[in-house]
């Protein structure tokens, strides 16, 4: 069965989208026979622009170039929005292996109003990947820091859903917003399982540790390998590349290998 995961937390900022990125590329240098789709349900697009660049992601439309937004809307087929994305070694010339994308652009900020007269709002990106849904062995879905519609439409396709959960998070609104969340997710989807919890963003302050320790006390063994808070990432995502192309020996991209690996243990 393909494991439909969604990276949700409707706080924005809290390693979404890097964890989306490179848990999708680390599944496909785990085993290059993998089969891997990247879905890019977040409209600010920054998966997106990793791989296939800004003007992509945020430029004008180009001619038969097709995303999300066609896609959520049933303007066109999946199939006809996906491209190919060929992850390298760090030197940038040897090709480790190939996962799909289907891109976000800014405009897909638009459908989630388009969304809300059409039946079946919900379920939208459900019905869309239907059809090739068989041909991946995991669909890793990039959602926007809000629970509306289109994050909704996310969790109803997913039959897991990671939750990274940044330093932050604690201290301000405590654990309510964080199952609030579940709460929602569950609702939405009574068969979703919470996969895990990823704790991003960690460094050695006392926040960051006192947030662990509680993650820890309330999520258990669902608490997954913690990623740490390096400027690699941000310097990876401005070249384009995922940790693993960027810097294969740091500890940045050991921390998501765990995390992959932890992922394909609990299959
Ligand atoms: N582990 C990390 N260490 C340092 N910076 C990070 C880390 N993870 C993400 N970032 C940076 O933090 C910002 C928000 O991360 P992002 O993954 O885009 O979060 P989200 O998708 O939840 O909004 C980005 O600029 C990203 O480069
Ligand atoms: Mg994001």
């Amino acid at each position: 069965m393909t494991r439909i995961i969604a990276i949700a937390n409707q706080k924005g900022g809290t390693g979404k989208t890097t964890t989306a990125i490179n848990l999708a590329a680390g599944l496909v240098r785990a085993n290059p026979r993998h089969r891997v789709m990247l879905a890019d349900i977040d409209p600010q697009a920054n998966g997106t622009a990793v791989f296939l660049g800004v003007p992509f992601a945020a430029g004008p439309r180009l001619d038969g170039v097709n995303t999300m937004y066609e896609v959520i809307l049933d303007q066109v087929a999946a199939a006809q929005a996906l491209q190919t994305v060929t992850l390298l070694e760090g030197n940038g010339e040897t090709a480790v292996g190939k996962m799909h994308i289907l891109p976000s652009h800014l405009d897909l900020a638009s459908a989630e109003l388009e969304l809300v007269n059409l039946f079946e709002r919900e379920r939208r990106l459900r019905h869309a990947l239907a059809p090739i849904v068989n041909q991946y062995d995991f669909i890793i879905i990039d959602c926007p820091p809000s629970l509306g519609l289109l994050t909704v439409n996310a969790l109803m396709t997913a039959n897991e859903v990671l939750i990274p959960v940044d330093p932050g998070l604690f201290p301000l609104i405590g654990l309510n917003l964080l199952n609030r969340t579940i709460e929602m997710v569950r609702q939405a989807n009574p068969s979703l399982a919470i996969s895990g919890v990823v704790p991003t963003l960690v460094d050695r302050t006392a926040l960051a540790r006192d947030t662990q320790q509680e993650l820890a006390a309330t999520f258990g063994s669902r608490l997954l390998p913690a990623i740490p808070r390096r400027v690699a990432f941000g310097e990876a995502h401005a070249a384009g590349q995922d940790i693993f192309a960027y810097d294969l020996s740091s500890d940045s991209a050991s921390a998501y290998a765990d995390l992959v690996k932890e992922i394909m243990r609990r299959g």
